[in-house]
């Protein structure tokens, strides 16, 4: 039961609801069949996506889930191994999806923060012969959720790339949150995108549309992750609905994430003041440390605050459009409360 009162949500940026121009631009999207690749509001969103990050294709997906699998699957075979951070949302939150659907064997070390070092990719990487299965890719994911919105600095990347090319890798972001990194650093959209072979975006975090994610391809690889979306039930009809809120999320949404990394310095000042352990972001995404999470966190959602339990002694917090400063000092004094 909750108390009266508006319901801070910070369980996820992915609770946004459309804004009233987000809304206008859905309404007057031209659309058409896009199974028969005729809408063109989705082309001119997979254009725009793909020319921003300098890629040749792009492909407009329901989910982010959706998005790294095809991109992944583009880059590694059947009975192929896939590097990735132990904490990685691929291996974390998306079913096994990667090794049921496509076979793919991982291969993980853990971090502190999400972020693979040069090193650990230069320790990881197997070469194959008869009795060892060889590395075919590395995964990033930047920001990294669990990692509490942990960003990979493009040196850092640069350096990881020079390692996937001197043993032959291919590498993929996994950049659900990638627009957060962007505006964290200054770095070019374009920059990350010369790091990798593929990556999936996501329009319905930070960006606050409702659904959508792409993933940017090599020309030549996106007549099969046409086929491959179709096989996983994403073949959708009139999606231009969709993309007309993705570019008008591009377009209006980007520069202000600014304000949900100011708003999670803010939350974490209150909540150390208030002397709970909560760990500097350095995007949009808090972590607090703190003994029964959710039972907290229950407690917490009593008296209209939503956060995620994200680990048995672990909160994550994540500021996003519908959060304000209010918000963020309210949200504090609650948990502040109970934890
Ligand atoms: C880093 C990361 N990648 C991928 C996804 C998957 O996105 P979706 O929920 O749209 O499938 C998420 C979702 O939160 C995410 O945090």
């Amino acid at each position: 039961m909750s108390a009266d009162g508006p319901v801070v949500d910070l369980r996820s940026d992915t609770v946004t609801k459309p804004t009233p121009a987000m809304r206008a631009a859905i309404l007057d999207a031209e659309v058409g069949d896009d199974v028969y690749g005729e809408d063109p509001t989705v082309a001119a969103l997979e254009a725009k996506v793909a020319e921003l990050f300098g890629f040749e294709a792009a492909l407009f997906v329901p989910t982010g889930v959706m998005a790294n699998h095809i991109a992944l699957r583009m880059l590694v075979p059947p009975g192929g191994e896939l590097l990735a951070d132990a904490d990685a949302h691929i291996l974390a939150h998306e079913n096994a999806g990667l090794a049921w659907h496509g076979g793919i064997q991982t291969r993980t070390t853990l971090t502190s923060n999400g972020l693979l070092a040069p090193d650990d990719v230069r320790r990881l990487i197997r070469h194959g012969d008869p009795h060892t299965l060889g590395t075919t890719a590395v995964e990033l994911e930047n920001t990294h959720n669990r990692g509490g919105g942990s960003v990979y600095g493009i040196d850092h990347l640069r350096a990881i790339r020079e390692v996937a090319d001197a043993h032959g890798i291919a590498v993929h972001i996994d950049g659900a949150r990638i627009w957060n990194a962007h505006v964290a650093t200054g770095t070019p959209l374009r920059e990350y995108g010369a790091i990798a072979d593929t990556m999936s975006v996501c329009l319905s975090k930070g960006l606050g549309a409702p659904v959508g994610s792409v993933a940017l391809l090599r020309a030549e690889q996106r007549a099969q992750a046409v086929l491959m979306r179709h096989r996983l039930g994403g073949g959708w009809r009139q999606a231009g609905l969709l993309a007309a809120a993705g570019i008008y999320a591009i377009d209006h949404h980007v520069g202000r994430l600014a304000e949900d990394h100011a708003n999670a310095r803010l939350l974490h000042r209150q909540l150390q003041a208030a002397g709970l352990a909560a760990r500097a972001p350095e995007t949009n995404i808090v972590l607090v440390d703190v003994p029964g999470a959710a039972a907290v966190a229950a407690r917490a959602a009593q008296h209209n605050v939503r956060v995620s339990a994200f680990g048995p002694q672990l909160l994550r917090l994540v500021t996003h459009l519908d959060v304000t400063e209010k918000d963020c000092v309210f949200a504090a004094e609650v948990l502040a409360r109970f934890a």
